[in-house]
């Protein structure tokens, strides 16, 4: 298993920004992980052209489940294909939250992708109060069921467990924590699809170089879904090192 170095830049960066994705690919050359950004859709084939085939995937953050239609506003995973990307976000607790996205419309857009020939990286996560609440495993055992398709595979499929308490606030869970719902999800996996349960399982939230290495230390944690260091290419270069070293 191929471990995953995964840059979200959500709703930042610009053209004129690029040049951190010089120096991320600068700073690790021969890197053993798959490194990939995913920036807004409208730097995906800039990226693509930038990075000319040369070690760094580039991803979307969000697709429709259609191919194509009237859905203004919205990107079909065939388009994000077209564009360069080679994987595809789908239901980011920001877009649970901002755009009220469902388990299912997940799974759906999750399959599109699978379609398109992207691969998905499905996202769950409890809030602060459901952790509270002693809530954690059956949210996360809830949203991986309902939010990943029965066309998973370990080739087409990465799950990424992201506390939304933990996202952009510098606040991690404990390393038992970690290891407690990342133990969950692959046996959860292993229960669901059996030899096909090897998907990755990425950690987010509050991923820096200053603890990159603890977390890649954990047992079935296979790399990181990176935000705010991700945007900075010489501190994503010190997490796929961390990663690479693990
Ligand atoms: P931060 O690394 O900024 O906490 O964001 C995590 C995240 O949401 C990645 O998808």
């Amino acid at each position: 298993m191929r471990k995953l170095a995964a840059g979200n830049w959500k709703m930042n960066g610009s053209l004129a920004g690029l040049g951190e994705l010089d120096a991320l690919a600068a700073a690790c050359p021969d890197a053993a992980c798959e490194i990939l950004i995913c920036p807004p859709a409208t730097l995906i084939h800039p990226m693509v052209a930038r990075i000319k085939g040369g070690g760094i995937a580039v991803g979307g953050q969000d697709c429709h489940a259609a191919g194509a239609g009237a859905h203004t506003g919205d990107i079909a995973a065939e388009q994000l294909r077209d564009a360069g990307a080679t994987h595809v976000i789908v239901g980011h607790s920001e877009r649970r939250a901002d755009h009220a996205e469902t388990d299912t419309a997940i799974a759906a857009k999750a399959a599109a992708a699978h379609r398109a020939g992207l691969c998905s990286i499905v996202c769950v996560g409890e809030t602060e109060a459901q952790r509270d609440a002693g809530e954690t495993l059956d949210v996360i055992a809830r949203q991986l069921a309902g939010s990943v398709p029965d066309c998973a595979t370990a080739d087409n499929t990465v799950i990424a467990y992201e506390p939304v308490w933990a996202i952009g606030t510098g606040r991690t869970p404990s390393d038992n924590q970690i290891a407690e719902v990342h133990a969950a999800m692959r046996a959860a996996l292993v229960a669901r699809f059996g030899d096909g349960a090897g998907m990755r399982l990425l950690y987010g939230g509050s991923v820096k170089p200053s603890n990159a290495a603890t977390i890649f230390a954990l047992p079935d944690v296979d790399g990181a879904l990176v935000g705010g260091a991700s945007l900075k290419g010489a501190d994503f270069a010190q997490i796929v090192a961390a990663l690479d070293a693990a």
